[in-house]
């Protein structure tokens, strides 16, 4: 049989990241081998994301490009995925007639019988039905060679609603894996070499509410640490509101857990916390922040900030930089809002002037940035464990891994140093990075 090649462009987060590795898998199952150039394969996914407004562009312009090579090509088969998919359902193949499948963010599991229908028959597709069960997240995708570090899904969707936020729509509720399922592949992946596994969801402090396991986010991180082979252990993303004391202390009771936080405070103000339904106050996010360094005086703290949310005004944002001073976060992704349809946000008043949140967000990235580089450049002399990942981007002599803290760290060495925890003495701090020289290992 003549080999088949599928090339898959993803957009967005790491979500999407893991449901590609799982379409691939899939594919492999009917034949497809990845490539990547584009104008090799006989399937092409695109496997969008509709956050924010921005990356539903980038999506567009890349399908754009990936249409033209269906003229050069009739069999080829072309396929839209994920979150703008899902938003947009059959009214993609009106749009781009050169599209035959539009699948939803529920439907990843049926992509090999999608795409031997189409094989068959050349027909259009569109699955974006929900489904009340958890189908996708149970297809094993093997980490590529020599990967280290594997994100696992252990819940999907979300039931939160925040006014600027699309994912309730287009992700459906929210849904928990059980742990059985999420244990056993954890299992499957330290025998493919995986030592470190970072638990996905919008809000994994809310794992297994609805399951009748009586298992919890905490009871399912205790589970994980027993796990023999697994080194590290990580999670994104939490909600402010559901981070519970217990969980707090697991960052000083639970060795495997990585003293990172990815806490997304979105403001500093509680006027505008509360038009996004955030459900915590400036005060209450201070608390948590509070006990988690009191807990774990080393631990390393980023978010997510919104910077230009309808009516936010000059002293809403200001109290975002005070809440910013007070707490120097070690790293934060920051946003213009993005107005997304059929979110409570768009139907408020006092949107912004472009220029002014683009403003706003300059400045705000640029007290951020100092913030970064005077917490990476007092790490300057200090000894972190390193879990030696692979060879630098920067130079052929140098290895790169992470700190527990989730910093990069490049250190002179060799590849027989792949997989190890190594002890690196810290010599120079960078914004996006650290220097280092190993010590013992
Ligand atoms: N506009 C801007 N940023 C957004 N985010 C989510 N929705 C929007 C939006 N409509 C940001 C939030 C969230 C992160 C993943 O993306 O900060 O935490
Ligand atoms: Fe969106 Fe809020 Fe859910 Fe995060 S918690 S996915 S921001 S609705």
């Amino acid at each position: 049989m003549k080999n088949k090649y599928l090339y898959i462009e993803t957009f967005g987060c790491q979500m999407n990241v893991h449901d590609s590795e799982q379409m691939a898998v899939l594919l492999a199952g009917i034949g497809y081998k990845l490539t990547e150039d584009s104008r090799k394969a006989d399937l092409i996914l695109i496997n969008t994301c509709s956050i924010r407004e921005k990356a539903e562009q980038k999506a567009f312009s890349e399908l754009g490009r990936l249409m033209k090579l269906k003229e050069e090509k009739p069999n080829l088969i072309i396929g839209f995925a994920g979150c703008l998919a899902q938003h947009l359902g059959a009214k993609v193949h009106s749009r781009m007639k050169n599209v035959d499948l539009v699948l939803g963010t529920h439907n990843i599991h049926r992509l090999p019988e999608m795409v031997a229908a189409i094989q068959k028959e050349r027909k259009k597709i569109t699955q974006i039905d929900f489904s009340s069960k958890i189908h996708s997240l149970n297809v094993f995708a093997p980490p590529p060679k020599g990967s280290l570090c594997s994100f696992v899904s252990i819940m999907q969707g979300c039931d939160n609603y925040c006014a600027y936020c699309v994912v309730p729509y287009l992700r459906g509720p929210e849904m928990s894996r059980i742990p059985e399922d999420i244990i056993d592949e954890i299992q499957k992946l330290t025998r493919h070499g995986v030592k470190e596994v970072t638990l996905l969801g919008q809000n994994v402090n809310s794992y297994g509410k609805k399951l009748d396991h009586g298992c919890n986010f905490v009871s399912l991180i205790k589970k994980i640490s027993d796990i023999d082979g697994i080194d590290r252990i990580r999670f994104t993303t939490s909600h402010p509101k559901d981070l519970s004391d217990e969980l707090i202390d697991c960052f000083a009771g639970v060795p495997k857990l990585c003293n990172h936080i990815h806490l997304p405070v979105q403001s500093g103000s509680n006027r505008i916390l509360k038009l996004m339904n955030r459900g915590y106050s400036s005060e209450e996010y201070l608390r948590k922040i509070d006990r988690l360094r009191d807990t774990c005086p080393q631990i390393s703290i980023t978010s997510d900030i919104i910077v230009g949310f309808p009516g936010e005004t000059q002293k809403d944002y200001q109290e975002t930089i005070d809440m910013m001073e007070k707490i120097r976060f070690d790293s934060v992704f920051s946003f213009k809002y993005s107005e997304r349809k059929g979110t409570a946000a768009q139907k408020l008043q006092g949107k912004l002037p472009e220029a002014e949140i683009k403003h706003r967000l300059k400045e705000l990235q640029a007290l951020q940035d100092r913030h970064t580089q005077e917490k990476n450049t007092a790490l300057e002399g200090r000894v972190e464990e390193v879990l030696v990942e692979a060879r630098s981007r920067n130079s052929e002599h140098d290895m790169m891994g992470r700190t527990r803290s989730w910093r990069i760290v490049n250190f002179k060495g060799g590849p027989e140093l792949i997989g190890n925890r190594v002890n690196v003495e810290i010599t120079c701090g960078y914004l996006h990075s650290l220097r280092g020289k190993m010590i013992d290992h």
